[in-house]
Formats: C-alpha cells, sequence, structure tokens
C-alpha cells in the first residue's frame, strides 16, 4: 500500500496586531459578542464573526434549546445569516472565539467545518478563519478547507 500525508499549516500568535485594523476591530466585535450566546444549558458560550467583502462585520453565537439535538453553533448561525441575507457578497475573513479559560483555542465542530467548506466552495475564493482564544492565542489558517481535509462536496454529487 502507497502512504499518503495531509499536510496542513496554519499560524499562531499572541498579537492581535499581527492582523490588519479591519481584522483587529473583527476580533475585538467577534469577543464581545460571545456575552450575547444563548448558552443556558451548556454555560459554553461561543461567538463567530465575519467581514464581508463591503467591509460590513457580521456576527452570530450559539443557540441552545431544551431538546439538546437543536442546538445551533455560533458558525452556522453566523453563516446561515450571511448566506441569506447577503448572497451576492463574499467573506473575507471569519473568526470564532470561545469564552473559557482553555489552554489552546477551540477548533470548530464537524457539521461547522462541512458549513465552512460549502460556503467557500460557493464564493470560490479562500476564506481564512481565525481561532480566538480566551488566554490570548490567535491561529490562523487560511482556507477553511484547511479544517476539513478530504471534505465531502458537491463535486462528488
Ligand atoms: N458550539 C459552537 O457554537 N461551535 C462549535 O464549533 C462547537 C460547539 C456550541 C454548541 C453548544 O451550544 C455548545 O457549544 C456546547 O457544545
Amino acid at each position: 500500500m502507497e502512504e499518503k500525508n495531509i499536510h496542513i499549516r496554519y499560524r499562531s500568535t499572541q498579537s492581535i496586531r499581527d492582523f490588519d485594523l479591519d481584522v483587529q476591530a473583527l476580533i475585538a466585535e467577534t469577543i464581545q459578542f460571545a456575552e450575547q450566546a444563548y448558552a443556558p444549558y451548556s454555560n459554553f458560550r461561543v461567538s463567530a464573526g465575519l467581514i464581508l467583502e463591503n467591509g460590513q462585520i457580521l456576527k452570530g453565537t450559539n443557540v441552545e434549546n431544551a431538546s439538546y439535538p437543536v442546538c445551533i453553533c455560533a458558525e452556522r448561525t453566523l453563516l446561515s445569516h450571511a448566506v441569506s441575507n447577503y448572497p451576492a457578497q463574499k467573506i473575507k475573513i471569519i473568526a470564532i472565539y470561545v469564552d473559557k479559560d482553555l489552554p489552546a483555542p477551540v477548533p470548530p465542530c464537524g457539521l461547522c467545518r462541512q458549513t465552512l467548506v460549502e460556503v467557500e466552495n460557493r464564493q470560490k475564493k479562500a476564506i481564512p478563519v481565525l481561532l480566538v482564544s480566551k488566554n490570548g492565542t490567535i491561529l490562523q489558517f487560511d482556507t477553511c478547507a484547511d479544517l476539513l481535509p478530504l471534505s465531502f462536496s458537491a463535486d462528488f454529487l
């Protein structure tokens, strides 16, 4: 059998100043927005924000439900909003934040990765993803596809 390898490159920083001013604003607004999370069952507050190509910032949070499987993640709240309200606008960059003291940024769940890849494929332009942690560490992935290697897509349909 032939061995194959998948290489994923990403960057890590402790300094928000490594980013352009519009991205610094996105990060700051996304962090702040975790306050709006509706997470009474898990108390795990997640927020996500993005910049559209027109410069507008959109944000979303996780929205939980007493029927637990109905919970929706912050990333999909945000992406549903962006896709349905701004179909003609490409997304420049996405930031994801978890409001919990953890040693490292939290990666998005599988459903959210699949949704990120769908949106990225649709717009035919890479969307960088920033994973922002409460301790100040920020990871940057250059594309959503990097977060979901071997992803399923419309190419197979
Ligand atoms: N959650 C997100 O918002 N994004 C993720 O990528 C992972 C999980 C939310 C869903 C639920 O409200 C809470 O975090 C605990 O799973």
